[in-house]
């Protein structure tokens, strides 16, 4: 695992998922040519997180917030803490926007691409928290090398996490949670806190249920909460 960024962003990534959806509302369409070129990150070289944000504080990564329902409730939630949100799909970055627009929150700034460029690009040991809520499935097995979790994407994420911080991982799917588990128990840079058998049904402290989570109780599916440490190894 190498512990710098990347440098120039190595591209393309196949990004496996849309852009684009339904035409956006002329409101929409406004925050995307007004707010994001403010709260946009660049990419393009290694990110300079106090030149980033207003303020420092702990910094928490969402990797494909939907429609940031739940990165704006934690920013809410927690204004001493800084977050960046990460989302491709255009109609999900226009929700989010509106949804900072609504609550004036000051520290949220965005991506709208593929999350691998971010973690490529952030310093080593500067994020305190990552959060990979309900990410694409990729149910079928031909797909699997699709999904998020994999080795590539793990060492970038415990190498961008602090010591001791978290990467929580949330899924409806039991073929993605145990192939989540399988990923992360084989890397030396993570545990599983796991206290009791019932951990993993428990929500996260501060939960607000997320769009694609609803859906999936709606339809009978259980959702898995699954929380890593970053362990300080030798050699960090
Ligand atoms: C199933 S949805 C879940 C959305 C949201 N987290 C929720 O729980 O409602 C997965 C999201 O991940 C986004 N996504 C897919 N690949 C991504 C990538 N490489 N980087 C960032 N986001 C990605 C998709 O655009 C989509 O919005």
């Amino acid at each position: 695992m190498s512990d710098k960024p990347k440098g120039p962003p190595f591209k393309p990534k196949r990004l496996y998922g849309r852009r684009k959806g339904h035409p956006l509302s002329d409101y929409q369409a406004g925050l995307i040519d007004a707010l994001m070129p403010k709260l946009a990150v660049n990419v393009d070289g290694p990110v300079d997180l106090a030149d980033l944000f207003d303020s420092p504080g702990p910094l928490r990564l969402e990797i494909g917030f939907g429609g940031g329902e739940h990165l704006c409730h934690r920013a809410a939630a927690l204004p001493d803490w800084n977050f960046i949100g990460v989302e491709p799909f255009e109609n999900g970055m226009a929700k989010c926007l509106a949804g900072v627009d609504r609550n004036g929150l000051k520290n949220v700034r965005l991506l709208m691409d593929d999350a691998r460029f971010l973690l490529d690009q952030l310093p080593t040991a500067s994020v305190d928290h990552i959060d990979l809520l309900y990410p694409d499935p990729w149910p079928k097995l031909r797909h699997n090398k699709r999904r998020f979790v994999n080795q590539g994407n793990l060492d970038e994420i415990a190498r961008v996490l602090k010591p001791g911080g978290k990467f929580c991982f949330a899924s409806d799917i039991p073929s993605y949670v145990d192939w989540t588990l399988d990923h992360l128990r084989r890397h030396p840079g993570f545990a599983w806190q796991a206290s009791s058998a019932a951990d993993w049904r428990t929500p996260y402290d501060g939960w607000l249920s997320t769009r694609y989570e609803q859906k999936a109780i709606r339809e009978g599916r259980t959702p898995h909460y699954l929380t890593f440490v970053r362990l300080n190894q030798p050699g960090d």
